[in-house]
């Protein structure tokens, strides 16, 4: 047997161990070795029934990933478990961890299933574009029913084994704590009871509904627009309806094998490397030593530092919430207390999770009181005099080895940490709003940032449950300072005369949550005209003309919150067009001579997603961003990039840089240098004919 899977015998059973780092996936030799000890275990008298375990933290949990694509050895996954369904001896898997996809298929195959309490199941596929391959969409509604099957297989979420035993899919508990005995014994139970194989195959479908099937079709073109695996999957659910059993096995491997060749699949794989890569940060070994930190502090408790609050309780560190003044304080654990009680009251959050959140909030309003943390994290107002005075402030206040970050959007970091007078203890910890929802945190290098702050920070990220990314110093960081980019194109394509709500519609069906006029709305134009004023010293003449924020600002048009901005908005929220600002744009047109004229959608889509890729191209050749992959992730996970297309520099990559190029060549002759200069690396690449992320 090979090492992967080891095959022992005792008495009557016979036990299959698959010990395959990290997450045992089925490996070519993990199914080689499967293999093998089904066809031992069948050919030994001796043996009257076989266990199926795993070493390590978990069962099995897929398929390797890093497989796809490739060649696949045999015997392949459905073949494996076909032998498992024609087993005349019971099959027991016992399951801990994570028993997800292929892993999940195996379990599903063996004929009985044990789990430890702990163990979650699960069909990820769809979340890397692709239908289960290995019986998932046949073998679970047989055992769970279709409502079941149609949530596990097109949602990809995970349940408990309270919810797999309800639902049929495991048929034990392991409640002891001993996985190995318990699957044991549950096996010698089998054979003394006499027991024999069952397969999952040989149970009906269980009562078709078609209407079922259309309200999670209506559902999910809704929730994943624009991606095919989900409804991908319900078809090959529908297939168990439409011819027998093995037969459905074969068309549901087809469709899994076409759905990993497709290109969403294949930018769905390269979002899940991505995410996992950049946590490794080039020349910062793994080893390196983290600072302890045990208590966090938050200063300044506006929107954002009380979803920061929020966001670190959340993960069972204690935080000292220091405001402006007690009045301040007492707003913000209000509007703390509000929004965890709404949680508890959607059935979200148990009360006993509300009461041990704020147990760990202590507040004031004294700096001196950070002295006890090691950690402080800044979120006063986005003002440099401010900010500075609160680094000098906290450079006294706190330990002398306290890591001082700053939530800043965009100012210079490298500033502030001179404030403080400790510049190696100073970094940028960039949360998104709301920050106790949004998984990406941007954790931002300085200049003289010490090596153990920044090993410090990205475990941190990963300990409160965010994803973090790291970036250097510039204005904006990764996301916003490509945001500005798009915001600027979006400003100019209305002057020249495309409707706001038709660049936005662009956005969507490309796959953005929103647009950018719609998003401006949410986020208060107030905001942006601020962040607009704070720039104007660099902006161009051509920028600053295309005021219409101000404009809107001006008449107290603020977006969402006024109920009137791009566009109208009832008492619910739901917009509408918005006469005024079809007049403010035709005035704004007239009043500087503009021509307007009809604008396709390639343009409008190219001219904002291009404009994208060139700053990131920019950002990868100053080394704001290490890698591609900090990119793509950040503005999936930041900005909401559609993960099926993975990113603008993966999805720049598949449409190929010279193309992407000429493009943006064409845009620098009709708008001007200023905006459309190709980046020098992306220039670089396309010559070289290769890619950001390849
Ligand atoms: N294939 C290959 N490598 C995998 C893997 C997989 N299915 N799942 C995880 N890994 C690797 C990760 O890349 C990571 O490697 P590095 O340490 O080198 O970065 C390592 O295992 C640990 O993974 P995580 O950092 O994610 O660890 P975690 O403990 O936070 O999570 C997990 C573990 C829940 C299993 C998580 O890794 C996960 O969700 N994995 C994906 C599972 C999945 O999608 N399975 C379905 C695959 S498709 C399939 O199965 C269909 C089919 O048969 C055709």
């Amino acid at each position: 047997m090979s090492h992967i899977v080891s095959y022992h015998v005792h008495g009557a059973i016979a036990e299959a161990v698959v010990d395959n780092p990290p997450v045992n996936a089925t490996s070519a030799s993990v199914r080689q070795g499967l293999a093998e000890a089904i066809r031992k275990a069948e050919a030994d008298p001796e043996v009257r029934a076989l266990v199926i375990r795993c070493a390590g933290k978990t069962f099995i949990a897929g398929a390797d990933i890093k497989e796809f694509g490739k060649p696949m050895a045999e015997p392949q996954l459905p073949a494996l478990l076909a032998m498992m369904d024609r087993a005349t001896k019971p099959i027991v898997a016992a399951l801990h961890g994570t028993v997800l996809g292929g892993g999940f298929e195996v379990a599903l195959a063996a004929h009985y299933r044990v789990a430890l309490p702990e163990t979650r199941f699960g069909f990820p596929e769809v979340k890397l574009g692709i239908v289960p391959g290995a019986g998932g969409t046949q073998r679970t509604p047989r055992l769970a029913g279709l409502e079941t099957t149609i949530k596990l297989t097109t949602e990809g979420g995970q349940i408990d084994v309270a919810k797999a035993l309800a639902s049929g899919l495991i048929d034990a508990i392991a409640e002891d704590g001993d996985l190995g005995l318990a699957a044991l014994a549950y096996a010698e139970k089998l054979v003394v009871e006499g027991q024999g194989p069952r397969s999952a195959g040989t149970l009906p479908m269980p009562a078709d509904d078609p209407a079922l099937f259309e309200e999670a079709r209506k559902a999910l073109s809704r929730k994943m627009r624009g991606q095919s695996a989900p409804l991908k999957i319900l078809d090959a659910i529908r297939l168990g309806y439409e011819m027998d059993f093995d037969a459905a096995l074969l068309q549901e491997f087809a469709l899994c094998r076409e759905s990993i060749a497709g290109p969403q699949s294949k930018a769905l794989r390269h979002m899940f490397a991505a995410e996992r890569e950049v946590a490794r940060i080039p020349g910062l070994p793994a080893d390196t030593p983290t600072r302890l930190i045990e208590r966090v502090g938050v200063i300044g408790l506006g929107a954002m530092g009380r979803g920061i609050v929020m966001a670190i309780v959340s993960a069972g560190l204690p935080v000292i919430a220091v405001g402006l003044d007690q009045e301040h304080v007492d707003a913000a654990m209000k509007a703390i207390g509000k929004m965890w009680s709404s949680s508890v009251a959607k059935g979200s959050m148990t009360q006993e999770a509300m009461d041990k959140r704020l147990a760990l909030i202590t507040t004031s309003d004294d700096m001196h009181d950070l002295a006890a943390t090691q950690l402080v994290v800044e979120a006063v107002t986005e003002d440099m005099a401010v900010k500075k005075a609160v680094f000098a402030t906290l450079g006294q206040v706190t330990q002398p080895d306290t890591i001082l970050a700053s939530n800043t959007s965009f100012l210079n970091i490298d500033m502030l940490a001179e404030a403080s007078g400790r510049p190696e203890d100073v970094c940028g910890m960039h949360f998104f709003n709301p920050a106790h929802v949004m998984r990406l945190l941007e954790n931002v290098r300085a200049a003289k940032t010490d090596r153990d702050v920044v090993a410090t920070i990205m475990a941190l990220g990963k300990r409160i449950g965010k994803l973090p990314v790291l970036s250097g110093v510039c204005d904006g960081f990764i996301v916003n300072r490509m945001l500005s980019k798009r915001s600027r194109e979006a400003f100019f394509l209305v002057e020249e005369g495309a409707s706001p709500a038709a660049v936005d519609r662009v956005l969507l069906s490309y796959g953005f949550p929103m647009g950018p006029f719609a998003l401006g709305d949410l986020a208060g134009l107030d905001v942006q005209a601020a962040a607009r004023k704070a720039r104007a010293a660099t902006a161009t003449e051509r920028e600053l003309r295309a005021d219409f924020v101000e404009q809107m600002v001006a008449e107290g048009r603020l977006g969402q919150k006024s109920g009137s901005g791009w566009y109208s908005y009832d008492e619910n929220r739901k917009s509408g067009p918005n006469p005024q600002t079809d007049a403010m744009i035709a005035a704004h047109a007239e009043r500087h001579g503009l021509k307007l004229r009809e604008i396709g959608e390639e343009e409008i889509l190219q001219r904002l997603l291009y404009a994208m890729v060139n700053e990131g191209a920019k950002l990868l050749s100053e080394g704001i961003a290490a890698r591609a992959d900090e990119i793509d992730v950040a503005m999936v996970n930041g900005l909401g990039w559609p993960s099926h297309s993975g990113g603008p520099m993966f999805w720049a990559d598949q449409i190929g840089l010279d193309k992407v190029l000429a493009a943006i060549e064409r845009f620098r002759a009709e708008q001007g240098d200023a905006y459309w200069t190709p980046a020098p690396l992306l220039v670089q690449y396309a010559g070289e004919g290769r890619g950001f992320t390849a």
